[in-house]
Formats: C-alpha cells, structure tokens, sequence
C-alpha cells in the first residue's frame, strides 16, 4: 500500500514512517514534513496527492500548543479544522483513505467522570484545541466515509513533539538533571502514550479495521503526578517531586481532570490493544539509554 504521512518530522509521524518503512515493500511510505507540504494550503496540498497519488493518508500535522492555541483560535481552526475539511474533500475526489490523528481534549465537559469514555460519548471539549480538533473530526465525517479518526493522549516518542519543542518525559528528566523542585499536576488523569506503540497500533488499524472513530491509546490510567513518579522510579532519580492542583498550577487552556478513553472499538474490530502505559514507558527509556550510548557517527 502506498501511504503518505503528513507531519513526518513529528514524534508520532516520525516513529510511524519508521516502521511503515520496515514493511516495505509491503507498504510504500511518502513522508512529507512541514517544509515539504503546509496543510493549510490546498493548492499544495492538492498538488501533492497528484504528484504521489496515495492509497492512505495519515494526517498527523496539528497545532496543538495548547494554552497557546487559546489565544490564536484562527490559527487552531486553520490548521485542525479547515485543512482537514480540505484533505477529506480532495482525498474524496482522488478516492484516498484518510487518517486523523485526534485527542482525549474532546471530552472534559463532564466534572466529576471517572469512567473512560467511549467512542459514542459525547465530546464536550473545555479548550480551544479540543473545539478545533472536534471541528476537524466532524468535518472528516460530514465529507468523506473512507476515514479513520483516531483520539489518542499524552503523547511522547523519541523525536519529542516538534510542535511542542519536547515531551513531558523529557521534561522530567531534564528539571531534574537540573536538581529543580518539581511540582507536577494530580487533579488530571490520561493515559499516557508512547507514540512507537501508537504507530503500531495505526498500522494495524490501516491493514485491518474497518473505516470509523478509535480511541488508541495505551493501557491504563494515571495522573500526571503519577506519570512523573513512575519516570523516576524507571531512571531511578529521586527529585525533590510534590504534587499540585490545575488550579495552583494556574494554566491558560482549561483541561479535563478526566479524559481518560476507553478503547472499545478496536477490540471489536479485533486488533491488539496497546501496552500497558508503564511496560511503554520502560521501553521509551531503554531506546533513550541505548541512543545516548551510541557513538556519534563521523
Ligand atoms: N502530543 C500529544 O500529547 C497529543 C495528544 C493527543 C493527540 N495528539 C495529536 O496527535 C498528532 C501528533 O502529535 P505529535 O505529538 O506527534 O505532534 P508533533 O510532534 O508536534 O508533530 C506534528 C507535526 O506536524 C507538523 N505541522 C504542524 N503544523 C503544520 C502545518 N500547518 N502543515 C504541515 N505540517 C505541520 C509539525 O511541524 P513543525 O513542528 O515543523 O511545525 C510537526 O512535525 C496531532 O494531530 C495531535 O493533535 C497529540
């Protein structure tokens, strides 16, 4: 199958090339980063599923800082709305699949939910980003039925997220490399996501599943004090760690004290669900060490 990605220097699109690339030639991988191709162009988009004439589309681009976003709706609804409204309608008029890559921050609405949410509840995002991702889904499905929609959380992969210049692991590690006290969120709970298990898992959903909305992400549930815990406890570092509130903490964007999903329709459609959030954890620390220990190339 030939099958172009789209934000291809990302973290998720990154490991996703990578191990589309590992089935060739059973799949044809295009990678197309941010230089190569901006979304909210059509006309380069169109020009693009002309010059490649794909199978698949995965469209991993979005802006996605999140209390940035807050300020720049525009912005948001250029990037995670019109232009997949724009990439339905020409994959619609070229007969190519389309993949959307979207977020728990659809849901949220819900104060005091503690059940992971379903792909048939209703999304009430509480911020920008999940207003203009959910504009995206919608728009995906008002437009073309040969999509995937897939919610996914907490994301963190090897590249580090290109849109957000790094990831919370990263993070982590880093404040306390620096010997910073670190007061981390706990009133939040998601599962975290590494995005090698992800791209697995987006590999499965192309080759197996049924068009449709997925909720993909690993297994489990944590808050992101909890999250911060276990990374230490992995790279056994013992920081000064405290946990706090959303409201101390004092962030521009909303987000949900819950969002965590359950991933019922990819039982159903019989794929394999993802690790469990820490065994993906552990894995992402393994490759960190053995890359740090690689020797430089020259
Ligand atoms: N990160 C998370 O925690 C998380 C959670 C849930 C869902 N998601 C969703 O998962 C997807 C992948 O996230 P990620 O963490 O892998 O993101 P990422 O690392 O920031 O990758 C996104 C890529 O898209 C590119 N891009 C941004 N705007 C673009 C545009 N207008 N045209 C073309 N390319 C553009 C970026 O390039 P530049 O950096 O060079 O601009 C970047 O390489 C996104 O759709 C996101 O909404 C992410």
């Amino acid at each position: 199958m030939k099958i172009l990605v789209i934000g291809a220097n990302g973290q998720l699109g990154g490991d996703l090339v990578q191990i589309l690339s590992e089935y060739s030639p059973k799949h044809q991988v295009i990678s197309l980063s941010h230089s190569d191709l901006e979304i909210t162009n059509p006309s380069q988009v169109q020009q693009v599923l002309k010059q490649y004439h794909p199978q698949v589309v995965v469209n991993t681009a979005a802006y996605h800082k999140v209390d940035e976003v807050e300020n720049n709706p525009e912005k948001a609804f250029a990037v995670n709305a019109i232009a997949p409204l724009t990439l339905a309608r020409l994959c619609r008029e070229m007969d190519v699949a389309l993949m959307f890559l979207s977020t728990d921050y659809v849901f949220g609405g819900e104060e005091n939910r503690t059940k992971p949410y379903a792909e048939n509840d209703c999304p009430a995002p509480l911020n920008v980003y999940g207003i203009s991702k959910l504009a995206g889904e919608k728009s995906i499905q008002a437009t073309w039925h040969k999509h995937w929609i897939v919610r996914t959380s907490g994301l963190y992969g090897l590249r580090g997220a290109s849109g957000k210049g790094g990831n919370f692991v990263e993070l982590m590690l880093r404040l306390a490399h620096e010997g910073k006290d670190i007061r981390v969120v706990n009133d939040q709970r998601l599962s975290p996501t590494f995005t090698q298990e992800l791209a697995r898992g987006l590999l499965n959903l192309i080759e197996k599943a049924p068009y449709g909305l997925y909720h993909l992400t690993c297994s489990g549930e944590c808050s992101w004090y909890e999250f911060a815990v276990m990374i230490f406890e992995l790279a056994e570092l013992h920081p000064n760690l405290q946990p706090t509130t959303s409201a101390e903490f004092k962030a521009t964007a909303r987000r949900p004290s819950y969002s965590v999903l359950a991933n019922l329709a990819i039982k159903k459609a019989g794929i394999a669900p993802l690790k469990d959030w820490q065994s993906a954890l552990a894995d992402y620390l393994n490759q960190r060490k053995k890359l740090a220990n690689q020797p430089c190339g020259g």
